[in-house]
C-alpha cells in the first residue's frame, strides 16, 4: 500500500475525511501525539487499526469527537446520561487533552473497546483533528499512530517510520505541543478516576470540577522491573490496571532506557561511570536531561527516544523527575520505556 502524504490544507483535509468514511486508516496531527484515525463505528476499519499497529485486540481505542453531542450516539442512554461531573469537565476542558470514560451505547461496535462494555471518548483541540472529523462526519477511534509497544509520535515523520506503507495516509501537521497522551479518566462512578496521568493533571482537574479525583491504584505502584521490555507487548499478571493499555510494556525505543534519580552530582557521577563501563562493552551511551522541566519533557521525551534510535545509540540515560503535577505523568511514560529500571 502506497500511503499519501497530505497537508493540513482544506482540499487534503477533505481527502482524508473521504478516506476515512470509506473505511480506510489516516493518521493525523492532535495536540498529545499523532492518532491513527478510522471510523469507530465500522468494525472492518477498527480492525485494520489493530492490524496495522500490531495491537492486542483487548486494547481499546479512543473515539474523537468534534461537538458535544457527538456523544449522543456513543454513551448509553445519550449525552443527557453522562454525571454533571463529567458534564462540567467537557465544559470547561474539551477540546482538549482529556479523554472520558462512559458507559458504551450499543451503537457503538465491541471491537472499538476491546470487548468493554464502556467506551473513552475525547474531543481534541488541534484544527487539523477537528476539521477531520468535522469534515468526516463520523466518532474517529484513534489510538496513537505508532506500532503497538513503541514511543507514540510527535512528528510526521515518526509517524511514517512505523506506519509507511501500512496506512492509507498521513496528515502531515506540527510537531505535537503537549507530547504525551491524554489523560483518561473514568466517569462511570461517584468518583473520577484517573486511569493514565496526562498533561492535565490530578490537581487541574479537580479544580475544573470542583470535587475530589482518585488515581486508579496500579498508577501508585510501581511493578518490579520487567526483565525485556523491548520484546513488545507482555502483560504483567501482577499489575492489573483498569486502563487495558496500561499493562503493556510500552513506549520501549530500540535502546535499553536506565532513568537515573537524584540530585546533579549524583546523576552526573552516575552517568559516568555507566557511560565508561558502556563504551568498554563497545555500546554507545547517551544522556537525556530536561532540567527538571516537565512540560518541556513531556513535549520531548518520545521524539528524542526515537531520535536517538535513529542514530544509533544502544543505552540511553534519563533523568528522573519529581513526580509532582506534570512531571508525575512524565515518570509513567518513563518508567515504561525504561521497564521500570530505575537507579537512585
Ligand atoms: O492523546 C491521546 O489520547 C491519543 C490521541 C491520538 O488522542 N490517543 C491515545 O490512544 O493515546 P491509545 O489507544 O494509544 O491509548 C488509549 C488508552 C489506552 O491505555 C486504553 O487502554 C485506554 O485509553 N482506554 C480506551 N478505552 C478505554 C475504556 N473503555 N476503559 C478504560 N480505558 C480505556
Ligand atoms: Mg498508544
Amino acid at each position: 500500500m502506497r500511503t499519501l502524504r497530505l497537508t493540513t490544507s482544506k482540499k487534503d483535509i477533505e481527502h482524508a475525511a473521504d478516506i476515512i468514511r470509506s473505511g480506510g486508516l489516516v493518521a493525523f496531527p492532535t495536540e498529545t501525539v499523532y492518532g491513527l484515525g478510522a471510523n469507530a463505528l465500522d468494525e472492518g476499519a477498527v480492525r485494520s487499526i489493530y492490524e496495522a499497529k500490531g495491537r492486542p485486540s483487548d486494547n481499546p481505542m479512543i473515539v474523537h469527537i468534534a461537538r458535544f453531542e457527538d456523544l449522543d450516539e456513543l454513551v448509553a442512554g445519550g449525552s443527557i446520561r453522562i454525571s454533571p461531573y463529567a458534564k462540567l469537565a467537557a465544559k470547561k476542558l474539551w477540546p482538549g487533552p482529556l479523554t472520558m470514560v462512559f458507559d458504551k451505547n450499543p451503537a457503538v461496535p465491541s471491537v472499538t473497546t476491546g470487548g468493554l462494555d464502556t467506551v473513552a471518548i475525547r474531543m481534541p483541540l488541534s484544527e487539523a483533528a477537528r476539521s477531520l472529523i468535522e469534515q468526516a462526519g463520523l466518532p474517529v477511534a484513534a489510538p496513537s499512530a505508532n506500532i503497538s509497544g513503541r514511543p507514540s509520535p510527535t512528528t510526521a515523520e515518526d509517524v511514517l517510520e512505523d506506519m509507511d506503507g501500512r496506512i492509507d495516509a498521513v496528515i502531515m501537521g506540527d510537531q505535537c505541543d503537549v507530547g504525551i497522551e491524554s489523560t483518561v479518566v473514568d466517569m462511570t462512578g461517584d468518583t473520577p478516576v484517573i486511569l493514565r496521568p496526562g498533561i492535565i493533571t490530578k490537581e487541574w482537574l479537580e479544580a475544573a470540577i470542583g470535587c475530589e479525583v482518585e488515581y486508579d491504584k496500579s498508577l501508585l505502584k510501581k511493578p518490579e522491573f520487567i526483565a525485556e521490555p523491548a520484546l513488545g507487548a507482555q502483560a504483567d499478571e501482577d499489575f492489573k490496571p483498569r486502563s487495558p493499555g496500561m499493562k503493556y510494556t510500552h513506549y520501549s525505543p530500540k535502546a535499553k532506557v536506565r532513568i537515573i534519580e537524584g540530585d546533579g552530582k549524583f546523576f552526573g557521577d552516575k552517568v559516568m561511570q555507566l557511560g565508561i563501563e558502556a563504551m568498554r562493552e563497545g555500546k554507545k551511551p547517551a544522556i537525556l536531561e530536561y532540567g527538571g522541566d516537565a512540560k518541556k519533557a513531556a513535549h520531548k521525551l518520545f521524539a528524542d527516544l526515537r531520535e536517538l534510535d535513529r542514530q544509533g545509540y544502544d543505552i540511553i540515560f534519563v533523568r528522573g523527575l519529581d513526580e509532582k503535577g506534570e512531571g508525575f505523568s512524565v515518570m509513567n511514560r518513563m518508567l515504561k520505556s525504561a521497564g521500570y529500571d530505575i537507579i537512585k
